[in-house]
């Protein structure tokens, strides 16, 4: 009876370990690995949880060896030899191991890029996005999401504008830190095209945790295709309800925080609004890219994200939101 209440337990837990496994799939797992780095790392994960293992197994064997196979008196060499060799000679092999192959890594994911460079900064909280393609004198400039192309490695230049961020995609690569005044870069080498989950993985503030975007990578072409998209600047309201919704953006001063190219709204304060119909989420991932939640959005900012910088407009009328909010869905 008594070893059965002591072995449940020893069962149940690998059974739950085994039921969280399929939670290390999806498109925010640095175990389902889609790009060049994160299969580095997703590697690098395995063998030292392989040596871990064999770590664990190891010093466990001997501890139940002298509490349970040998209990009696042991001799002082056999001892010593327990205690020198399981405390001290076998860890630093297998640490060592671990260390050296650890290593072997870090020149691979510093090969240099092979032509684009997008510059991202972390804002409050949200991300300013910049696509400087080879031999640019401009940037394209967007907000929120990354886009990039697969098969070749991009550079990302991480800046931060007020407080430190993070840059973390799991799915292709491992989080590099952005910080005011200083640059970093990271190099990514997508492989998979699809659409992956990004996060700030540093506190930054009340509404770190709604601190996302989505990465998209798409095959070269596609890519190149819509980077061409991004750079043209807005397309003209569609019909009149548009066109008042584009009258009440320009009325409100909207244009002194957002730009939407090709419009007299020039601000560079919030995210540049020229392509936001065609982004997957807005409010850097938070809300579906639909009119309903541009306008809820617009008027109750604060409430979906805590401390952001952009006003309420909840004195906007009904009409009046309806008509902004259905011509920024249509700015694709
Ligand atoms: Cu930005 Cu946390």
């Amino acid at each position: 009876m008594t070893s059965w209440r002591v072995t449940r337990p020893g069962i149940f837990a690998p059974c739950l370990l085994l039921l969280l496994l399929p939670a290390c799939d999806g498109p925010q797992s640095a175990l389902a690995p889609a790009g060049r780095e994160a299969e580095l790392l997703a590697d690098l994960f395995w063998i030292m949880l392989a040596g871990a293992v064999v770590l664990w197994l190891a010093i466990n064997g001997l501890m139940f060896y002298v509490t349970r196979i040998n209990v009696g008196h042991m001799p002082r060499r056999l001892a010593e030899g327990i205690i020198i060799g399981g405390g001290i000679v076998f860890p630093v092999i297998v640490l060592a191991a671990l260390l050296g192959y650890g290593l072997t890594l870090m020149p691979l994911t510093r090969v240099p890029g092979d032509g684009l460079r997008i510059r991202v900064t972390g804002e409050q909280w949200w991300w300013r996005v910049e696509y400087w393609p080879e031999g640019a004198e401009a940037p394209v400039v967007a907000a929120n999401e990354v886009r990039l192309p697969s098969g070749r490695r991009t550079d990302i230049e991480l800046a931060a504008h007020e407080v430190i961020h993070s840059f973390w995609i799991p799915a292709l690569g491992g989080k590099t830190d952005m910080f005011p005044g200083r640059d970093t870069l990271m190099t990514l080498e997508p492989l998979t095209p699809g659409v992956y989950r990004g996060q700030c993985a540093e506190f930054c503030g009340e509404s770190h945790a709604l601190m996302a975007f989505q990465a998209v990578v798409l095959p070269e072409e596609e890519f190149a295709d819509w980077l061409e998209a991004e750079a043209a600047p807005a397309r003209p309201p569609s019909g009149p309800l548009e066109a008042a919704g584009q009258e009440v953006f320009l009325a409100q001063g909207c244009g002194a925080c957002h730009t939407v190219r090709g419009t007299p709204a020039t601000g560079a304060v919030g995210p540049d609004l020229t392509h936001v119909g065609s982004r997957l989420t807005i409010g850097a991932g938070t809300l579906p890219p639909t009119a309903e939640a541009l306008a809820n959005w617009i008027a109750h900012p604060g409430t979906i994200k805590p401390g952001v910088e952009m006003p309420s407009y909840d004195e906007l009328a009904p009409d009046d939101l309806a008509a902004l909010a259905a011509w920024l869905e249509g700015l694709e």
